[in-house]
Parts: C-alpha cells; structure tokens; sequence
C-alpha cells in the first residue's frame, strides 16, 4: 500500500516535471519572440515603409522613361556624355511624381489609421526621398560616363546603392533631422541588406516583362 502510494506520488513529480520543462520551452519562446522576432519583423517593417518613395522611382522610370535625354545628348570634355541616353526628363519626372505620390499614400495612412508604430513620413521627406534617389541614379551614371562604362553596362554595387546614397546625402542637408530620428543603426543595416535583394528582384522581373533591357 505505502509501495503503491509511491509510484503514484513518482508518476506525479514526473509529469510535474515534464509540464515545468514544456513550460520553460514554451517561455524560451514567448521571450525570443518578443526580444528578437517582433523587433526584427518591425524593424523590417520600419525600413521599408521609409524607403517606398525611393524604391518607386527607378522601376517607375524604368517603365515611362524615354525620350529627350537630361544632358541633351551632350558630351563631356573626356569625350563620353554627360550622362548617356538611360536619363531622360520623362522618366525623370515621372520617377519622382510616382514616388511622392505613393508617399501621400503613406502620409494619408498613417494619420488616417494612426499607423503611429511606423516612421512619420512628412511631405519634405516624401519630396526628399523620390527625388534624392533619382539624383543618386544620375549621380552614379555621371561617375560611369567618367570611368569609361557604357549605358546599361553593370556596375556592381554602385548600380544598387545609388538610390540611398543620393535619398540620404539629400536629407543630410535639406531634413538632418528627420534623418537622425528615423535611420537608426538598426533601421541603416536592414536598408542595406534588402536594398540590393529588391533592387535585384524587381530588375529581373522588369527584364523578362522587357521594360528593362538588362536584369540589373
Ligand atoms: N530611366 C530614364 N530616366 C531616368 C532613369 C531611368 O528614362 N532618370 C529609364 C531608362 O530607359 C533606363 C532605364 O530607366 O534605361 C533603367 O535605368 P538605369 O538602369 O538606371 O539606366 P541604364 O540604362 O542602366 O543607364 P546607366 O548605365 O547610366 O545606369
Ligand atoms: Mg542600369
């Protein structure tokens, strides 16, 4: 009777143990959720509703550009054009119109829905961001021109920061706080790491759909 008592007792302690473990798994979790995926995934989340109006820009250019070249057609002292016949003011102006108007969008949401978890985009950062990446673009494809690279030809790593360089170089001296408040270390390294996988993405689909004529 007192042997029996026992492994009753034994068998209870052992479940008693084995709910104990699943719960501290199951509290391993809650707090790698909330100290690791929630923040990354809002981080992530943060990035990118930050950089919308500079992604729109260049596939939108992509898409309308063509026709009177910004440098008219002109060349430089060294020979080469200014900038080549991939910046036009078609595209140009429809890039950044396309890029502040999804901007608005954003604006509108996030007082509309008090989406206040996000970054405040305002209409200076908007303006800034659309047209800062295009001048990134143009910026990028003048340094080309100079060392000697054709329109269209790769260049790696410039071909894909161009953007963020230009948006932020931009805000640095037209919104510095804007910029400081926003881009956090965090906020710089995810931009920097899904900057080139979109930039990627997007001009590859843009070549087999023929809006662009090479996949970077
Ligand atoms: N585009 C445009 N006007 C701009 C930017 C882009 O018309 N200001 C269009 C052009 O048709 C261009 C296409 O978008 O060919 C793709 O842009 P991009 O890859 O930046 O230009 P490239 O043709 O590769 O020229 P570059 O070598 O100077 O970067
Ligand atoms: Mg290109």
């Amino acid at each position: 009777m007192h042997q029996g008592h026992d492994n009753h007792f034994g068998f209870l302690s052992n479940l008693n143990l084995f709910i104990c473990s699943l719960l501290e798994v199951l509290e391993c979790y809650t707090i790698s959720a909330e100290s690791f995926i929630i923040p990354l995934f809002s981080t992530l989340l943060a990035a990118f509703w930050i950089m919308v109006p500079a992604y729109i820009p260049n596939p939108v250019a992509a898409l309308c550009g063509g026709g009177t070249p910004i440098d008219f057609g002109k060349t430089y002292a060294d020979g080469h054009r200014i900038l080549g016949d991939g910046k036009t003011y078609r595209g140009l102006v429809s890039g950044v119109c396309a890029g502040i108007a999804v901007g608005a969008l954003q604006i509108w949401l996030w007082g509309a829905f008090g989406w206040t978890f996000l970054p405040e985009q305002t209409a200076a950062s908007v303006v800034i961001l659309a047209f800062g990446a295009l001048l990134g673009d143009m910026g990028k494809s003048f340094i080309k021109r100079r060392i000697g690279k054709n329109r269209g030809e790769s260049w790696p790593i410039a071909d894909q920061y161009d953007l963020v360089a230009g948006a932020f170089i931009l805000m640095l001296v037209f919104d510095p706080a804007w910029l400081f408040t926003n881009i956090t270390w965090q906020i710089l390294v995810v931009i920097l790491i899904l900057t080139p996988i979109l930039h990627r993405t997007v001009n590859i689909i843009g070549y087999h759909i023929r809006v662009k004529k090479e996949p970077w």
